[in-house]
């Protein structure tokens, strides 16, 4: 890491030990690590699908099976892939008491696997299905794939991975959550993010309008790097939040190992 690197570092860790109050938005970035991949940039999931076939809610309606196509591919992933250093990084900030909510825009349910608590599903999560005739709601798990779309176990009818499809309204106690966690942090971790979807996007516009720290763990700039980012840490997420722990650590030796 070049020496400017340790200096951003440095100021990142005192920001979040000074306020203690630090909100985290993730994105699908810190879940690279884990296998899952982006949906943007290189190898990214919309290279090979079109979101605006198999994840508008219009087009799943007319065409269920071709969402459902895309899920049972990726599901494999998602059930079985395990939470990675980045992750833990931030469950580890929660219990050190410098962390509360943790955003995230991802479904894959990871931020619990690690033990994260606080986690608001800004885009719901695909580890359950939900009928769109009953509303039952069912673990991913239990769902057999072999028939597409599969039917709802309750009435026969359209199961749906319970994840905002384009087209559909963010889960309003999220937005609210989301909303109040970015008004009311002193800083705000923004990790692997293209910060291109909106609401989502907003949101660490919404923290540094109210005065917060906006510091970001990125490979590459994003599109939040230029105009809202205070503090740019650039690597990945699995590599930079373990640091920024230990860098914390070291500043506060009289908090629990
Ligand atoms: N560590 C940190 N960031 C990484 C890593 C890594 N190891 N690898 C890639 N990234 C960064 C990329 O540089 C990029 O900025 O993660 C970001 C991934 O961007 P996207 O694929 O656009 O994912 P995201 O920003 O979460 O997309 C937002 O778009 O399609 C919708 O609903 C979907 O929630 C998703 C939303
Ligand atoms: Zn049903």
């Amino acid at each position: 890491m070049s020496y400017h690197f340790k200096t951003e570092l440095g100021k990142a860790a005192d920001g979040l030990l000074k306020f203690k109050k630090t909100a985290v938005l993730t994105g699908a970035g810190i879940s690279v690590a884990s296998g899952i991949r982006p949906f943007r940039g290189k190898g990214g999931l919309w290279e090979k699908y079109d979101p605006e076939v198999v994840v508008n809610i219009n087009n799943f309606r007319r065409d269920p099976a071709a969402s459902w196509v895309m899920l049972r591919e990726i599901a494999g992933v998602i059930m079985t892939a395990k939470p990675n250093p980045a992750h833990y990084a931030i469950t580890e900030l929660q219990e050190l008491g410098l962390v509360q909510g943790v955003i995230t825009q991802n479904v894959d349910g990871l931020h619990q696997k690690a033990g994260s608590r606080e986690v608001i599903e800004f885009h719901g999560s695909t580890s359950r299905v939900v009928c769109l005739d009953c509303r039952a709601v069912y673990p991913l798990e239990e769902i057999n794939m072999e028939v597409l779309p599969p039917p709802c176990f309750d009435c026969g009818g359209l199961l749906k991975p319970d994840a905002v499809f384009f087209g559909e309204a963010i889960p309003p106690a999220a937005l609210m959550r989301a909303r109040v966690e970015s008004q009311q942090c002193k800083a705000m971790l923004v990790i692997g993010t293209s910060g291109m979807v909106e609401p989502a996007a907003s949101l660490p516009g919404l923290a540094k309008s109210h005065g917060a720290l906006i510091i970001e763990v990125n490979p590459e700039p994003s599109w939040l790097t230029a105009t809202t980012v205070d503090i740019f840490l650039q690597g990945k997420a699995e590599e930079v939040m373990p640091r920024l722990v230990a860098e914390i650590r070291d500043r506060s030796p009289e908090r629990p190992q």
